[in-house]
């Protein structure tokens, strides 16, 4: 038995549908169902015993025990986060909330747990921290890609919470001994992706005859990953990953903002031409730049794949045809996210913008 954080959001849904289609082990999955959480994600596991979902707080130390003492897990991979960027921007109550002190106290909770186990047990288990390349900061055009190594120099209220929360791990291993690993990977897409991120919110609104908003000069760039190919990954070092070490996570995907808006435009122009026979990026629209927006992530996968054997299955090109064609046969997901906190959110995050 393993637990899941986090497990109805992109990542995290992917992780755990992949999980039941390929291992017999049970999971229990903890998600707070924030606007980003959604049950329907998990629509096709629904009714398969090996998936128990429960709603609930990392932050609340006291169920999270419970659900250790109770289901006796093995490891934990911690999913739960907020995650976006923007709202970071707009309101990073939230993130230094679950992603600072909910990482706290899940990390205390499992602490007690494990100190409390047999030695075999103890030897065995595993806390795997999911994180992220925007830790590592912003880097020059020609400045090698980031490598574990990289000094941490995270620039948004996104990124300083999530480097906070791969610092209390490492202090956990260092300190108490707590068997963690930790995943930094890159931009992830995929099915099931929120849109309120790059490449979903460009189909849904292509699709939707909306702009497609670009911000700054398009020119940032952000190095690709498709969702399965991190959840190979993270099966991998959960697996084989040696303790207290991190391990970069990336395809050797970088790509400008403006190639990706395009290349997602000619295939939906290939896939679902618009009725008037002009091109969706004919709503490509330049909007004011984020604040603080970091120029380029680049990741250097050499570790896992030297040391774990791992590579992605997916090219840039395959990847993004799967996700176009999940987005074009999943109309009624689409709309259901779309929500009341979603519309508010398109206001707040757009309306501002020239
Ligand atoms: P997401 O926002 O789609 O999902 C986050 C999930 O966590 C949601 O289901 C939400 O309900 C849940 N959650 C939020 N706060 C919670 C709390 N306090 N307790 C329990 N559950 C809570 O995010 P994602 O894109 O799936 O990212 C998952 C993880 O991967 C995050 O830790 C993120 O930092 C990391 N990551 C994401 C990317 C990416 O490109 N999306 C890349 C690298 C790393
Ligand atoms: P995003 O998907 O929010 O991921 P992150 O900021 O975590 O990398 O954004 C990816 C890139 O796309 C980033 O450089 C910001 C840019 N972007 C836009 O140009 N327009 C948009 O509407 C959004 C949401 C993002």
């Amino acid at each position: 038995m393993i637990l899941v954080t986090g497990g109805a959001g992109f990542i995290g849904s992917n992780f755990v549908i992949d999980w039941v289609a390929e291992s017999n082990e049970p999971l229990i999955n903890l998600d707070k169902l924030t606007y980003a959480g959604n049950l329907q994600n998990l629509a096709e596991i629904q009714d398969d015993s090996r998936h128990i979902f429960v709603q609930g707080d990392i932050g609340d130390k006291k169920l999270i025990a419970e659900l250790l003492e109770q289901h006796k897990p093995r490891a934990v991979v911690n999913f739960a986060a907020e995650s976006h960027v923007d709202r970071s921007i707009t309101g990073p109550d939230d993130f230094i909330q679950t992603n600072i002190v909910g990482t706290f106290n899940l990390l205390e909770a499992v602490r007690a747990y494990w100190s409390a186990l047999a030695d075999r047990e103890k030897a065995d288990f595993r806390f795997l921290h999911v994180s992220t390349d925007e830790v590592y900061g912003s880097l020059k055009p020609d400045a090698p890609a980031f490598t574990e190594n990289h000094p941490y120099e995270p620039n948004s209220p996104y990124s300083a919470s999530k480097a906070a929360s791969d610092h209390l791990v490492r202090a956990y291993h260092h300190t108490y001994g707590l068997p963690v690993l930790t995943t930094n990977c890159s931009n992830n897409y995929g099915p099931y992706h929120f849109p309120e991120k790059l490449i979903p919110l460009m189909i849904v609104n292509a699709l939707a005859g909306r702009p497609l908003p670009v911000y700054g000069d398009g020119m940032q760039i952000r190095d690709w990953l498709f969702v399965k190919d991190h959840c190979s990954a993270i099966r991998r070092v959960l697996q084989a990953g040696k303790l207290g070490e991190t391990y970069n996570v990336g395809g050797w995907n970088e790509k400008a903002n403006i190639d990706i808006v395009r290349t997602v435009c000619r295939l939906l122009d290939e896939q679902k031409p618009r009725a008037d026979g002009k091109s969706y990026s004919e709503q490509i629209t330049y909007v004011t730049d984020r604040p603080g927006h970091d120029r380029r992530y680049a990741i250097d996968a050499s570790k896992i794949e030297r040391e774990l054997g791992w590579k992605p299955a997916e090219t840039f090109e395959t990847g993004i045809r799967k996700t176009i064609d999940w987005y074009l046969t999943h109309g009624d997901w689409v709309a259901n996210v779309q929500s009341g906190s979603y519309r508010e959110w398109v206001e707040t995050n757009y309306g501002n913008r020239k």
